[in-house]
């Protein structure tokens, strides 16, 4: 197929590939006190997970992605619940080096064109896989993942949109994360579970320590 793409897209989407392939798993991040996110991006990189999201689903997610920024050495901070414009120039401006969207609109993919963050843009069908590759974007989130079809879903498009990579997100965990890492089409897999909410409240930094060496054992085959 022949696409007329830009190179500046091309180059983000080489910085998305990179990011998706330094492990298994992206843990996806919903933080309600700033101070938690620097231990726990420590941890999560002790444990072998370097690219973390932080969603944009809180007051303290912006204060998070400056704080891990600007702190966590090896750490990767990217944004996610980007909905907008306005999203993605807040998050870049916090130090934020991918973005995650659950969906997309035309809006939002003109504002990722003219902004230097790469974006991981989410999609649940086929149509919408075939329109971003139009745009120039060849790694997709495919959310949400298991409500949507799950492995066999995703699995169905790897011989019709063979040029597509996937970061699988919603409803992932330990126990079903390989059934979607098995897939030719994946290169990891996203999921909250390594945060969990009582253990960011507790600060209980060596059980997400854990969890992440849990994720960061699994391998993409
Ligand atoms: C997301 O926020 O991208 C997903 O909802 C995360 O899904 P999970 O909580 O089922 O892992």
């Amino acid at each position: 197929m022949e696409l007329t793409v830009s190179n500046a897209i091309e180059t983000k989407q080489a910085q998305v590939e990179t990011t998706m392939r330094l492990a298994a798993v992206i843990p996806v991040v919903i933080i309600d006190d700033a101070k938690a996110a620097v231990p726990m991006a420590r941890a999560l990189v002790a444990g072998g997970i370097p690219a973390i999201e932080v969603t944009l689903r809180t007051p303290a997610a912006l204060d998070a992605i400056r704080a891990i920024a600007a702190e966590v050495e090896g750490a990767v901070i990217g944004v996610g619940t980007v909905l907008s414009e306005k999203d993605l120039k807040a998050a870049e401006q916090a130090g934020a080096r991918f973005a995650v969207s659950p969906g997309v609109s035309p809006r939002l993919l003109d504002a990722a064109d003219d902004s230097a963050l790469p974006l991981l843009p989410g999609a649940a069908t086929a149509s919408e896989a075939m329109s971003l590759l139009e745009r120039g974007y060849r790694f997709l989130k495919f959310f949400p993942a298991v409500p949507a079809g799950g492995a066999k879903l995703l699995g169905a498009w790897a011989s019709p949109l063979p040029q597509i990579r996937f970061c699988p997100t919603g409803g992932i965990s330990l126990s079903n994360a390989q059934d979607f890492l098995t897939l030719p089409n994946v290169l990891c897999v996203g999921g909250s579970w390594l945060t969990p909410a009582d253990k960011l409240k507790s600060g209980d930094w060596a059980g997400i320590e854990l969890l992440a060496r849990e994720a960061a054992a699994l391998r993409k085959v």
